[in-house]
């Protein structure tokens, strides 16, 4: 496992590289400053960062910031001091794991840190393999399959926008469209999200020796590369408006050229884009061009939300737990009903998405034969319809109480184990006055 702790305090920085160095199977980095760090997370495979809120320069919130919208799965842990927590809070809602308040003992540090990798490795094991089914019986999926079938039944490179929610499988479904069109064909993707604009023309349309000072040697772009498969525009809905303008004269004519080269070459892609965005929003506030829409939008597949198809959630939370069964050592093997109508009356606003880690987390952590209510993120059992507020109450305190003894005590495992924050975890001991 590889960790990242950026802090311009030196002593801080000093003693933790040293002590989680030390813990077996582990290589540290250090940085001083938020810009020395992203530099280190964007060349090394970082899987838990520990980061200062206070930086000169980029600050940690805004590390943080980087690593979302860069879609870089890391875990992520916010250093700061007690008169800062509002912004450790800040964090978390960002989707840090937790934060330390200074002064912390290192030890509790090296403590959690080595949990957490046992954590860290299972997760890894599983995410390097790509679920490329699109599973589901709704009407919603059934018809995007037939569409699919419709389409690759005429051998047309047509052009497929996928909209949906976040989380809801579009990738999934671009993926499907490729594997059918034939595995062996290509199939580049560009996620227009995640590259920076600056770098995305030269990505997409490649460029000869010597076009700009960085053109060392000839580069083939993703519309070269996707002739004869697929090319695959990922949030395209964040694409540079002059590079809209671009990709549209390419689509409209069906060839191009590097940058800074005469030949032209031809297009023979089949285009499939994506977006969560609603594109006609951004059409009326002049940040999507009309006419490439209409270019990339020759047929539509709207994903629904997967609260408007609840119908998928029992197929879909089976194809998930075979699918972690052989990787993750586990007890359970099913589910019990109460739990099961639980995740049918939640809303899932991340979608399909949060449903799967749901169940990975959920895999990892409980040790029953069948997932139970209890079991289930806080998020989601407090959503409880039917029961009333006592008796959750009581259920949740049996929970804390017994994992809390299996841990000797210890509020950091305990709340990684629960899910949540220590200080989360430390208030409801004070609520149910538990003491172990
Ligand atoms: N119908 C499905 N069958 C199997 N797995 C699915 C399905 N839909 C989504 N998933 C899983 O859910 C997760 C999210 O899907 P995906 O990345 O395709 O979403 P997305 O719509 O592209 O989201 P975003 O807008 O955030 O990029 C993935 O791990 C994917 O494997
Ligand atoms: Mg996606």
């Amino acid at each position: 496992m590889n960790v990242l702790i950026i802090d311009d305090e030196k002593s801080i920085r000093y003693s933790l590289e040293t002590a989680i160095k030390k813990i077996e199977d582990v290589n540290v980095f250090a940085a001083e400053t938020g810009e020395e760090g992203l530099e280190i997370l964007l060349n090394n495979n970082i899987d838990l960062a520990i980061i200062d809120i206070k930086l000169p320069g980029i600050d940690g919130i805004e590390v943080l910031e980087r690593i979302n919208r860069l879609k870089l799965d890391i875990t992520v842990i916010m250093i700061t001091y007690i008169s800062e927590v509002r912004l450790a809070v800040k964090a978390m809602k960002l989707g840090a794991y937790d934060y330390y308040t200074k002064p912390f003992r290192i030890a509790d540090v090296v403590e959690s840190v080595k949990s957490l990798s046992v954590f860290i490795r299972k997760k890894k094991a599983v995410d390097k393999i790509d679920l490329s089914e699109l599973v589901g019986i709704s009407d919603n999926i059934v018809s995007i399959k037939k569409t699919i079938t419709t389409i690759l039944s005429k051998h047309v490179n047509t052009s497929i926008l996928i909209t949906g929610e976040s989380g809801t499988g579009k990738e999934v479904v671009a993926k499907a469209i490729a594997k059918e069109a034939g595995a062996d064909k290509p199939f580049v993707a560009l996620n227009c999200a995640a590259i920076p604009k600056s770098l995305q023309e030269s990505e997409l349309f490649g460029y000869e020796k010597g076009a700009f000072t960085e053109a060392k040697t000839r580069k083939e772009g993703l519309l070269e590369k996707s002739n004869g498969g697929v090319l695959f525009l990922d949030e395209v809905g964040d694409m540079d408006l002059s590079l809209q303008k671009k990709l549209l004269r390419v689509l409209q004519e069906k060839r191009f050229r590097r940058i800074g080269g005469l030949d032209e070459i031809k297009l023979d892609a089949l285009l499939i884009s994506a977006t969560n965005r609603d594109l006609k929003y951004e059409m009326k506030n002049g940040n999507f061009r009309e006419d490439l829409f209409f270019r990339i939008n020759i047929i539509p597949i709207k994903i629904e939300p997967l609260r408007r198809r609840k119908e998928d959630i029992p197929i879909l939370l089976n194809y998930f737990l075979d699918f972690y069964k052989t990787r993750i050592e586990s007890t359970v093997s099913g589910i019990s009903d109460e739990a099961m109508k639980l995740l049918m009356d939640y809303d899932w606003y991340g979608n399909v998405r949060e449903l799967k880690n749901t169940i990975e987390r959920t895999l990892i952590l409980s040790s029953n034969d069948k997932i139970e209510i209890v079991d289930l993120p806080e998020d989601i059992f407090l959503k409880r319809n039917g029961y009333m507020g006592t008796e959750l109450e009581s259920v949740e305190k049996e929970l804390i109480f017994n994992l809390l003894s299996k841990n000797e005590g210890n509020i950091t495992r305990t709340a990684q184990d629960l899910g949540v924050t220590r200080t989360t975890l430390r208030n409801k001991i004070n609520k149910y006055n538990i003491s172990v």
